[in-house]
């Protein structure tokens, strides 16, 4: 581990309190200049760290720099041989996690970035991905799934990002289907499944699961697009004590756990308790074609199933719906 990283994992375990620049050089071995020469390093980074006279060094618990470091230790055995890997701009962690999955070495991990310059979204839209007010995290795996239970992983993602938020807030997040997760009646998380597939056994042979969380509100607000549509876990007052170190972790082993036992379908109880639209009036459009109808039901690969106006019923299987009013 790097000089840097030592003196960081020891400036966070004082949760909040002061450690002195000699009990820092003392524990890692290291000269006082060395130290110095680290806290510089960890500030220019991002992270707050104040140097308190006659006590030393404390690290600002509004820091809120994301750190795989940080991460680990809050993650579940079945994730520590993960890859973590973090940067501070890319493109798309979905693609950079294509790229390294592409690589033979790697098998599985998670690519997190603190902003993208090419987020991406469903049915060809773009994420918007600013700097450091969001988590934009992409799973790479190699399942042993058909294509059709893959498609199961993008609901199982949603259910996982909820229970997540509900353990670490009080705040109750709703889905609309398939994969938008809402607060009140804003967005504020979509989610990008792409999988690589083997033609010939009908094997997925990598599959990407892109998450993208507004956390706070973008300090030059949201585009006018997406000013009325997206929303954010937490608002200016709570922001201070908001750690989002811990929900990636959260968010990780929460999908890790649904994951191992994705093929039982357990979570889609929970999926359906959170989906809002069920019961209430959609549209959806097919070619140019649009349809009225109502969604009743979830059915076993994650499809929605809706009553339609001329009494038939029919599953969705992929696409957009639309609700003019989200939530009554
Ligand atoms: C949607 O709402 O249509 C899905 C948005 C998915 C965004 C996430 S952010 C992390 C990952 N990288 C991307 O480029 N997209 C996904």
């Amino acid at each position: 581990m790097s000089t840097k990283l030592r003196i960081l994992s020891l400036l966070e375990k004082q949760q909040g309190d002061s450690i002195s620049g000699q009990t820092l050089a003392d524990s890692l071995g290291l000269s006082r200049t060395s130290i110095w020469k680290g806290i510089k390093t960890l500030q220019k980074e991002g992270y707050i760290i104040e140097a308190v006279t006659n006590k030393g060094y404390r690290l600002s618990t509004k820091s809120d720099v994301i750190s795989a470091e940080t991460i680990q230790p809050f993650l579940l055995p079945g994730l520590q041989d993960f890859s973590i890997q973090t940067f501070k701009t890319i493109d798309s962690t979905n693609t950079e996690a294509r790229r390294l999955s592409s690589k033979d070495s790697i098998k599985q991990g998670i690519v997190l970035s603190e902003e993208q310059t090419k987020g991406r979204g469903r049915l060809g839209k773009s994420f918007y991905s600013p700097s450091q007010t969001g988590i934009y995290m992409s799973f790479y795996l190699k399942p042993n799934l058909n294509m059709s239970d893959a498609t199961l992983v993008t609901t199982a993602t949603a259910v996982a990002v909820c229970f997540a938020i509900e353990k670490l807030t009080a705040k109750k997040p709703q889905i609309k289907w398939v994969n938008d997760i809402y607060l009140g009646d804003t967005k504020i998380c979509g989610i990008l499944t792409e999988a690589v597939s083997d033609f010939e056994s009908g094997k997925v042979e990598t599959l990407i699961v892109g998450i993208g969380l507004n956390v706070k509100e973008p300090s030059a607000g949201f585009p006018s697009e997406l000013d009325t549509i997206a929303g954010f876990l937490t608002s200016s007052a709570e922001n201070g004590a908001f750690d989002r170190n811990l929900l990636i972790a959260e968010i990780a082993n929460q999908f890790y756990t649904i994951y191992q036992t994705i093929e039982e379908r357990s979570f889609l109880e929970e999926y359906k308790k959170r989906c809002f639209v069920l019961g209430k009036k959609i549209t959806f459009k097919e070619r140019n074609d649009q349809f009225e109808a109502v969604p009743i039901d979830i059915d076993s690969h994650g499809g929605l199933v809706v009553q339609m106006a001329n009494g038939h019923q029919r599953t969705l299987s992929y696409g957009e719906i639309i609700m003019k009013k989200p939530i009554e």
